[in-house]
């Protein structure tokens, strides 16, 4: 049997004849063409893995019990820790397209009209499966319509098939919900310093953020009951909400250090995937200052209002805002200390 030979293995045969430049007559008097090309190509490839590491994150999730001695956890957080990794790499490709000038550019850009990165399938997959819902986009009649440079028919309904599964933010959601660190039974001997009888550690908390705020911020009570009494925030409950603060003000516990590492990481992809879209949208400008694009939206206009809209784990990153310093957190209660871990 022949031995298995590197380029048959990887494909590279058909990986390195998938450039075709359509504004060259003769590949020796290229353009740009085909470093916009490869550039594209690149970004799909690390995409591609992107949507492989996510739907085995997700995978981990749905099964709905996280546990610590399966290494599930440490498992979810490696991966995402890999998807941070790969958008820190190609959030730094957009400077090697922007050794292209804007002229150069316009040497072949109507070659590719209506096309768009608008139509990339698998960056769209990526918000869907992050959780990025349809109607929260910023300009949605741009999408999902029929009109030139939006999706195809086939890809629109691959994405709305990814929309309606459960999305890693959702199962996050559930998983912060189901943990058990309020059943008053591990609250038994604590004593509360407000004097509740029940719900005693929030009553404290709530006592002590009271504290903390400056008299032009007093308002910000009446947020926080919002966000962990009555309806959450965004797409926590208020379950969820205490959840995720409350493993954020205890992470250096051991059984805490985890699910900190997971939901910081949700929230640095966010921050990433946000820093590719402003170095895009200054790219955009760059090239083709406030022209419309060749997909058809108005160009870096929409693209700067996306970058602050498409935010998806916004409630994750926005915990700060509910922090008290370290020095004025309750002691935690014997009982809980001893009882929980990540078996919810
Ligand atoms: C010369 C370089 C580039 C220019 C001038 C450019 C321009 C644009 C414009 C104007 C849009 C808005 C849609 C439209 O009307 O066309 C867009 C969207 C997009 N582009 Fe680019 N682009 C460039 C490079 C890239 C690269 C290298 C990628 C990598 C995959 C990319 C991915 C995307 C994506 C994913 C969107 C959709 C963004 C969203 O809707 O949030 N673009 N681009």
């Amino acid at each position: 049997m022949d031995d298995l030979y590197y380029g048959d293995y990887i494909e590279l045969d058909t990986i390195l004849n998938s450039q075709k430049p359509r504004s060259f007559s003769r590949m020796e008097d290229g353009n740009d063409e085909m470093l916009f090309i490869i550039i594209h190509q690149a970004y799909e490839l690390w995409f591609k893995q992107i949507i492989f590491e996510l739907d085995r994150v997700r995978n981990i999730f749905e099964r709905g019990h996280i546990n610590d001695n399966s290494d599930d956890m440490s498992n979810a957080a490696r991966k995402l820790k890999r998807i941070v990794k790969i958008l820190e790499l190609v959030n730094q490709q957009v400077g090697v397209l922007e050794t292209m000038t804007a002229l150069d550019f316009l040497e072949f850009r109507n070659y590719l009209l209506p096309a768009s990165g608008f139509q990339s399938k698998q960056f769209r997959l990526i918000e869907a499966k992050l959780g990025l819902k349809m109607e929260e986009r910023h300009k949605k009649e741009y999408y999902k319509t029929t009109r030139r440079g939006s999706l195809s028919e086939a890809d629109a309904q691959e994405v709305s098939r990814a929309e309606s599964e459960s999305a890693l933010k959702g199962l996050i959601v559930s998983w912060l919900a189901r943990m058990p660190f309020f059943d008053e039974g591990y609250w038994a001997d604590y004593v509360s310093t407000s004097g509740a009888s029940a719900g005693k550690f929030w009553s404290d908390y709530r006592k002590a953020y009271e504290a903390s705020l400056s008299d032009g911020e007093r308002g910000r009570l009446a947020e926080f009951d919002r966000a962990f009494f009555s309806e959450g925030r965004g797409d926590l409950s208020p379950e969820a909400m205490q959840s995720a603060l409350f493993i954020t003000l205890y992470r250096d516990l051991p059984i805490f250090q985890m699910p900190f590492e997971l939901l910081n990481t949700l929230s640095e992809i966010d921050e990433l995937l946000s820093n590719w879209r402003y170095r895009h949208f200054s790219m955009v400008r760059r090239m083709i200052g406030i022209r419309a694009g060749t997909g058809g939206t108005s160009g870096a206009g929409y693209l700067e209002g996306t970058l602050s809209q498409h935010y998806i784990f916004r409630e994750l990153t926005e915990l700060a805002t509910f922090l008290i310093e370290r020095s004025k957190l309750p002691e935690l209660p014997k009982a809980l200390r001893e009882k929980v871990s990540f078996q919810v």
